[in-house]
């Protein structure tokens, strides 16, 4: 929370309209005007584009109320549905990586302010 309150992290959650958590979208190591994209769905809640959406409305208060310019994403080769998360909310491959022990890709997206 101290984090948060220094604008270094951005915490947000998913809820339902009863207040049930269906995922997190975070943004954390903000420096430099750039930050680190997390995210994560309930089983229960996925596959309905709310991960989309969650990465869609993150990038726009980034450029917005968090004043960054740009977003920086990794995934798992193996993990098809972030991958395509992260191509239809405008990010581009940058490079290579390993997460766990697997292989995978690091992303970027410019924001515009
Ligand atoms: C990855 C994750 C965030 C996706 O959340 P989501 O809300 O289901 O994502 P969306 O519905 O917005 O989009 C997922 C897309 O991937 C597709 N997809 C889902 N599972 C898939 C699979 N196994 N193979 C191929 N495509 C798949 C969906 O069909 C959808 O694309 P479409 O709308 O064109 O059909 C969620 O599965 C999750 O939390 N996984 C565990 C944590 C994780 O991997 N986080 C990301 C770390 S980088």
């Amino acid at each position: 929370m101290a984090e948060q309150e220094a604008g270094i992290c951005h915490f947000h959650v998913l809820v339902d309209p009863a207040g049930a958590v269906l995922g997190r979208v975070n943004l954390t190591d903000a420096v430099d005007g750039a930050a680190d994209l997390g995210y994560r769905i309930a089983e229960r809640a996925a596959g309905q584009g709310l991960a989309t959406w969650g990465v869609r409305e993150v990038c726009r208060r980034a450029a917005g109320a968090y004043g960054l310019a740009a977003l920086r994403a990794a995934t798992t080769l193996d993990n098809t549905a972030s991958r395509a998360v992260l191509a239809r909310t405008g990010f581009t491959v940058t490079g290579e990586t390993r997460l766990s022990g697997r292989p995978g890709l690091t992303y970027v997206r410019r924001l515009q302010p």
